[in-house]
């Protein structure tokens, strides 16, 4: 038997796995097996496969690439990089007749997540295209601050999530990367930063080309904005600051700052000269998620960046509301907000509805349209009524994503990734 031959190696093997039809050529699988989302372009052939309730992107490569991109997306994974999961990689497949057939490196199918591709209908907005390069930025930053050079950064590599009116970028394909354990030199950082701009002004110029971009949009100029964003923020997050011993505050202002960015410091060298009266400090380990992270502590929702932020401004308003003169712990009152604004706006979502956006956004779009209504009727308009209306007026009238991201199959149609199965998912709704 071809199939017993199979070689897999996985931190937890799916038994579904082993029913998959591994004795065919990937690009002879039957239809019914295959899902049909939109992807990037790429050099291997990736297609998306149902698994038992989730999708999971199939890549035909080499033994070594497939083994060496599935431990590299295992030690980004524990590096809280985000990028895709890495399921299994299985080599020693053989057809039929005993020939042998590519071995394939699987990565679970990130949900709501968008290739770049399938981020406009008619064509892509300078503004959307902005804010895609953006979100590579940060990105890129945070895989050189742990000291992974990519080698081979660009949109098509990149997955996109909506994150509260911006993107969340995370990396799909690490085939190229490799860790430096002593950091990354300032040549290998211009040099992935070289790669990225050049390929993402090829990727722009060929939307261009094939008339899927605006017309007004500067493919190079964008690409170029790349590079802009990410010095500011590299800077930000790792240069070093030098004042006057009496400008203590200026500390806390930089700590600040890098919150705001969302980033919290770990470590911070504080160095002062033989007097005493210069300082200079310089951020030494900087960690994602800031707003991620204290919306998690308090209320147990994982979102992201910008929608933590997002929702957190709403939280703090309604402590701030609710809290009573020298009473009122802020942990009880953000659980109250939970349970009393968030949870039951999540819950008033239609079902049918419920695959398009993830919960936080969704909160993060009302939050909008009750603003917006506030603004046109000249009055506070309440959650609720914000709620019918953005519900019927814009949820349900929205490009439907879910049917091209989450197509109908049952139990796959859960939204918040982090949540990654059904009870939890119950527990939320
Ligand atoms: N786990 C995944 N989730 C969602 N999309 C994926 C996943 N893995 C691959 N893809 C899609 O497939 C495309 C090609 O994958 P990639 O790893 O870049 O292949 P290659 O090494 O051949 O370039 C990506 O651009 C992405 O759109
Ligand atoms: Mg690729």
């Amino acid at each position: 038997m071809a199939k017993a031959s199979l070689n897999i190696t996985a931190a937890t093997v799916d038994p579904g796995l082993l029913d998959l039809p591994w004795e065919l050529p990937l690009d002879l699988w039957p239809d019914e097996t295959i899902a049909a989302l939109p992807k990037g372009i790429s050099r291997h052939l990736v297609r998306f496969v149902h698994l038992s309730g989730y999708i999971v992107a199939i890549k035909e490569t080499s033994a070594e690439l497939a083994k060496s991109e599935y431990d590299m997306l295992r030690t980004l994974q524990r590096l809280d990089i985000p990028c895709v999961d890495p399921v299994a990689v299985i080599t020693n497949r053989t057809d039929a007749a005993g020939e042998p057939l590519l071995p394939v490196l699987v990565t679970r199918h990130l949900k709501f997540s968008l290739p770049y591709r399938a981020l406009y209908s008619q064509s892509l907005r300078p503004d959307t295209a902005k804010r895609l390069v953006d979100a590579l930025a940060v990105l890129l930053v945070r895989l050189h601050i742990i000291g992974f050079f990519w080698g081979d950064v660009s949109l098509s590599n990149t997955l996109f999530r909506r994150d509260a009116g911006a993107f969340a970028a995370y990396l799909v394909d690490a085939e190229t990367g490799q860790l430096f354990d002593g950091g990354l030199s300032n040549g290998q950082r211009e040099n992935d930063l070289e790669i990225a701009r050049v390929n993402i002004a090829g990727e722009l110029l060929d939307l261009e080309a094939g008339g899927r971009l605006q017309e007004d949009t500067d493919p190079v100029d964008l690409s170029s904005g790349i590079v802009a964003k990410y010095r500011e923020l590299w800077s930000e997050l790792t240069g070093t600051e030098e004042f006057d011993a009496s400008e203590r505050w200026r500390i806390n202002e930089r700590v600040e700052r890098l919150n705001e960015l969302g980033f919290d410091i770990e470590e911070l060298a504080i160095r002062s000269d033989a007097t005493g009266a210069h300082l200079r400090i310089q951020p030494k380990v900087v960690d994602a998620g800031h707003h991620q992270r204290r919306l998690l502590r308090l209320t147990g929702l994982d979102a992201q960046e910008n929608q933590a932020r997002r929702l957190l401004n709403d939280l703090d308003a309604y402590v701030a509301t609710n809290r009573v003169e020298g009473d009122g712990d802020e942990e009880e009152l953000a659980h109250e907000w939970t349970v009393r604004v968030f949870e039951p706006v999540i819950r008033s979502i239609p079902r049918d509805l419920r695959g398009k956006l993830e919960p936080a956004e969704v909160f993060h779009q009302l939050l909008d349209h009750r603003w917006y209504l506030s603004e046109q009727e000249k009055r506070d308009v309440p959650l609720a009524e914000a709620l019918t209306s953005y519900i019927d007026t814009i949820l349900r009238h929205r490009r439907d994503e879910a049917a091209m991201f989450n197509p109908p199959t049952g139990t796959i149609t859960m939204p918040l990734d982090v949540i990654d199965d059904e009870e939890d998912w119950r527990k939320l709704v």
